[in-house]
């Protein structure tokens, strides 16, 4: 299949949104104390954008040709507001690196729709980041 590193690229960040969405999910339930006030909040608000890229991942994989992974990445489950923060901002960079590797394919087969696709993604996961950022410092 020629497409076969783009659609295993995108089954990994798919598998990736996955685990963003139970990540927020999970720490806006479990964050206590004062955090809760603030960070519930904020962990609840990222879950639409993530469940967004999810979407457009999947659709994308069934029209390349491949099958949509439903298996996430394993999330660590803390009670620590900052270790949180910290696993948060670490998958936030990580998802920064791989739009941009995946748009660099995407760009490289051709697909200019997909490039800018997921140019946006990296633009959605650089501000996830900036703001988790400013929030650890
Ligand atoms: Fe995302
Ligand atoms: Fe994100």
């Amino acid at each position: 299949m020629a497409n076969k590193e783009l659609i295993d690229g995108l089954n990994h960040a798919l598998a990736s949104e996955f685990q963003a969405v139970i990540q927020y999910l999970h720490y806006a339930s479990m964050v206590k104390g004062l955090d809760r006030l603030t960070l519930a909040k904020f962990f609840e608000e990222e879950i639409a954008d993530e469940l967004k890229h999810a979407r457009f991942l999947s659709d994308k994989i069934v029209a390349l040709g491949g099958k949509p992974t439903v298996q996430p990445l394993p999330v660590e489950s803390t009670a620590d507001p900052r270790r949180m923060l910290e696993l948060v901002l670490q998958a936030e960079e990580q998802a920064v690196k791989q739009y941009t590797g995946l748009a660099q394919l995407a760009e490289k087969a051709g697909m200019k729709g997909l490039q800018v696709a997921l140019e946006d993604m990296v633009a959605d996961e650089t501000r996830h980041a900036e703001e988790t950022r400013l929030l650890l410092s």
